[in-house]
């Protein structure tokens, strides 16, 4: 059965700057890539050479017939020294969205996707003094760059965001990414106020929609845990999804969904089927995240799938996976949820924080060549963007 999307639905892919550019030396994650090597933490290194080669990943995606590119400017590189932006690098990512327009890609900015300069993070990170207001002149350059831009992404992942610096206080030198808790409410806090301030700033001085993606969990409550349930889906999404409701969109991130039961968020069992990052198969879960985000943020916040996709070796999987995906998506908007596009995660092979060996791309990338090698996934995905139908 072939069922359609709206007119004007946008179909893209999506990235972030530190997980492609390579060569990042000025942000907290390089630093950390070196310090925490112990954990059997990898480095990113030339990554995938994105910072030169962006034409070349753009060209493909948009000859596989999409018509959006997501991805993120590099604060450690606009900003290397408090207060002293880089015209060259400004520069580079205008070359960057003028590049996109050139090819017929909608180019779709995040302003800051989990990385930041060395210098803020020696300040104290999202906890230093200042910080909002760092964020904010930070925001007002990237302003500057942003003619023609129609999607404007503040800070990916807040709530992932305060996850990951609630597991670093106190311990720089510690894994990336803490083995279990919940986001941390005081950097929560401040991700808001900055997010508020760089909405203001985007508001003032471009056209553009803005807003800020969150990373959805799509939890379900095992009977008799409702009350920790409502606990965790707070720390964890409600908290940020709430402050979307004064947003131009939201955008909608899902991979997995976990069960909660009297103690908290249920590990995912190991199973045959978990994908390469170690989570359960759950096509479904985006539309699960979808209606629990209009369920808080209500009807009148147009919805934005700004990440979707699986960490597999296997492009078939990929596939049935997207398939799954997307069919859940459809049927949340036939219920009446108003969804304007979807992009995939992601684009490239990537540097997934940490680690090479999760593999998310559309497209494969040889690290000592930097040769691309497009998978079958990106043409069929493409084709379903082209006739804007599965
Ligand atoms: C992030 C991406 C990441 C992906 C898969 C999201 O949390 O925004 O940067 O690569 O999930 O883990």
């Amino acid at each position: 059965m072939t069922r359609s999307f709206p007119d004007n639905f946008i179909w893209g892919a999506a990235t972030a700057a530190h997980q492609i550019e390579g060569n990042n030396l000025n942000s907290d994650w390089w630093q950390l890539e070196q310090l925490a090597a112990d954990h059997g933490v990898q480095p990113s290194g030339d990554s995938l050479d994105s910072y030169h080669r962006y034409e070349e990943d753009m060209r493909l995606l948009a000859d596989a017939g999409f018509g959006a590119y997501r991805f993120s400017i590099e604060w450690a590189r606009i900003e290397p020294v408090p207060g002293a932006f880089s015209r060259a690098e400004l520069a580079h990512y205008r070359r960057m969205i003028e590049t996109a327009q050139r090819l017929g890609l909608k180019p779709m900015v995040t302003l800051h996707h989990f990385t930041h300069p060395l210098w803020f993070e020696e300040r104290g990170g999202w906890l230093g003094e200042g910080a909002v207001d760092a964020f904010k002149r930070y925001a007002e350059q990237a302003c500057t760059i942003l003619g023609g831009v129609e999607w404007v992404f503040t800070i990916n992942e807040p709530n992932v965001v305060a996850f990951m610096h609630g597991g670093r206080r106190g311990d720089t030198q510690g894994k990336p990414f803490p083995e279990n808790g919940v986001p941390d409410d005081e950097i929560g806090d401040v991700l808001i106020a900055a997010h508020r301030a760089a909405v203001s700033v985007v508001r003032a001085a471009t056209g553009a929609k803005v807003g800020w993606t969150i990373g959805n969990q799509a939890l379900t409550c095992i009977p008799g845990a409702e009350k920790k349930y409502a606990e965790v889906q707070y720390q964890w999404e409600d908290k940020y999804l709430e402050v979307s409701r004064d947003d131009d969109f939201i955008g909608v991130q899902s991979y997995t969904s976990q069960q909660v039961d009297e103690k908290g968020i249920i590990p995912h069992p190991p199973h045959p089927d978990n994908t390469l990052m170690g989570w359960a198969y759950r096509p479904d879960a985006l539309g699960i995240a979808v209606r629990h985000t209009r369920e808080v943020v209500g009807d009148d916040v147009p919805i934005l799938i700004t990440e979707n996709g699986m960490a597999t070796a296997d492009d078939e999987r990929r596939i049935a996976y997207t398939t799954g995906a997307l069919t859940a998506l459809r049927d949340a908007m036939d219920d009446g949820i108003d969804v304007r596009g979807y992009l995939h995660w992601s684009l490239l092979d990537n540097f997934e924080w940490g680690r090479w060996e999760p593999t998310f791309g559309l497209i494969a990338v040889d690290r000592e060549t930097f040769e691309r090698h497009p998978k079958p996934s990106l043409g069929w995905l493409g084709g379903i963007a082209r006739n804007n139908a599965l």
